[in-house]
């Protein structure tokens, strides 16, 4: 065994894909999760794919006695992946302080807990959403922080502000933020994914959705952009490579490997794609026609962004892998699954 990472939000969509590509890297894994947006059998499917069962502790980031007992029952966790957070956008906007009080208090127990039971550091799910529109394309790390368009968004650039003053207070601690661009996809086994929640507000589980049935159709949020199509343009990014990124983020900073104690990363494929261009891909690669139309824009979206990942794929030794094509089959196939399991 590697080492004892604690995973928050590990029964998640970006978490329990963690869990797994920890697992098969050795290391050992418990999971807090207080199940508000994910199931207890995740567990159960985690432990399918790896042949390894994670310690699982449903526990609420917010209560810092049940928080303590974590640390206390699993001794010797050395690093913390913290996912555990509230991420709809629209959400956020109705319910800004659930959001505040959720995102920021959950980072703030933990930051208190480390150093007490020396947890050498943590990885942080930041957002390409702190970039706001960017002035330059690719954008990289070095890029101006643009005021949040949404509490949620607020919540990413605050708890960067946290963690970054927090080590400069002199905390022990080291961390590593990760900036996601759009997280899509699922497992090739098809045994975890994102799971639907309402109306999907994102674009792909609202387009597999509609591919199967769901919905009737899939609005095209504006033609009329500054892209050479005249849709947004996103940096999609495989789930199953994000969560590698986080296997490099743990093995550097607990080999010691990090030029400074707080190390920011993009995590994208460094290729932007458009609404239309990602439609096509996904009708030529499952053979599915979809139902769509334009409609107006969306209040708040961002034009067009990607990232340059070459920091990624040069100092973490990180890189995006799969093609566009398997993701959106994977993202069908784990869609065709949840109908099989009486989901959607
Ligand atoms: P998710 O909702 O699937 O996973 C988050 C998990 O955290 C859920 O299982 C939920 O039950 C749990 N959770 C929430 N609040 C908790 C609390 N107080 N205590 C314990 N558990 C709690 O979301 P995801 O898409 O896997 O996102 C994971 C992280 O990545 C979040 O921090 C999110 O903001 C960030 N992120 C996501 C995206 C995206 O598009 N999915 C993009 C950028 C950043
Ligand atoms: C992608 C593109 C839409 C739905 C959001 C958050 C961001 C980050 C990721 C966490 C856009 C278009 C969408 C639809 C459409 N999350 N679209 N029809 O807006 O890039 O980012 O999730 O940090 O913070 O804001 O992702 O999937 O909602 O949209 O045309 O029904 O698809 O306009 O161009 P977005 P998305």
């Amino acid at each position: 065994m590697k080492g004892k990472i604690l995973v928050t939000g590990g029964t998640g969509y970006i978490g329990s894909h963690t869990v797994v590509e920890l697992q098969n890297s050795g290391y050992e894994v418990v999971i807090v999760d207080n199940l508000s947006n994910s199931r207890a059998d995740v567990v159960d499917n985690i432990e399918q794919i790896t042949g390894v069962r994670p310690a699982f502790e449903q526990v609420d980031c917010l209560d810092y006695a049940a928080l303590e007992e974590v640390f206390r029952k699993h001794e010797g966790i050395c690093a913390i992946i913290h996912f555990a957070a509230s991420k709809a956008v629209g959400e956020s906007v109705q319910k800004p302080l659930l959001y505040y009080r959720n995102n920021l208090v959950s980072l703030i127990n933990l930051l208190e807990l480390m150093p007490n039971y020396a947890v050498k550091g943590i990885v942080f799910s930041s957002s390409c959403t702190v970039y706001g529109q960017p002035d330059v394309l690719p954008v990289t790390e070095d890029a101006p922080i643009k005021k949040a368009e949404s509490p949620y968004g607020n919540t990413k650039q605050i708890n960067e502000e946290i963690i970054q003053d927090t080590v400069k207070s002199g905390s022990p601690i080291r961390a590593i933020l990760l900036r996601y661009f759009n997280p899509i996809g699922a497992h090739p086994s098809g045994l975890i994914g994102e799971l639907p929640n309402g109306v999907p507000m994102n674009l792909i589980p609202f387009l597999t959705q509609t591919a199967i049935g769901i919905r009737e159709k899939l609005s095209v949020f504006g033609d009329d952009y500054h892209t050479p199509d005249g849709s947004c343009i996103r940096d999609y990014i495989n789930v199953v490579d994000l969560a590698k990124a986080h296997v490099h983020a743990i093995a550097r900073m607990l080999e010691d490997k990090q030029d400074e104690k707080v190390e920011v990363f993009n995590i994208g494929t460094g290729r932007g794609l458009s609404v239309l261009e990602l439609i096509h891909a996904f009708e030529s690669a499952t053979g599915v026609k979809l139902n769509y139309q334009i409609t107006g824009r969306r209040a708040g979206d961002i034009e067009q962004v990607w990232a340059n990942p070459e920091k990624a794929n040069k100092v973490l030794g990180w890189k995006a892998e799969t093609s566009i094509e398997d993701t959106l089959r994977s993202a069908w196939n784990w869609q065709l699954k949840l109908r099989e399991r009486g989901i959607q």
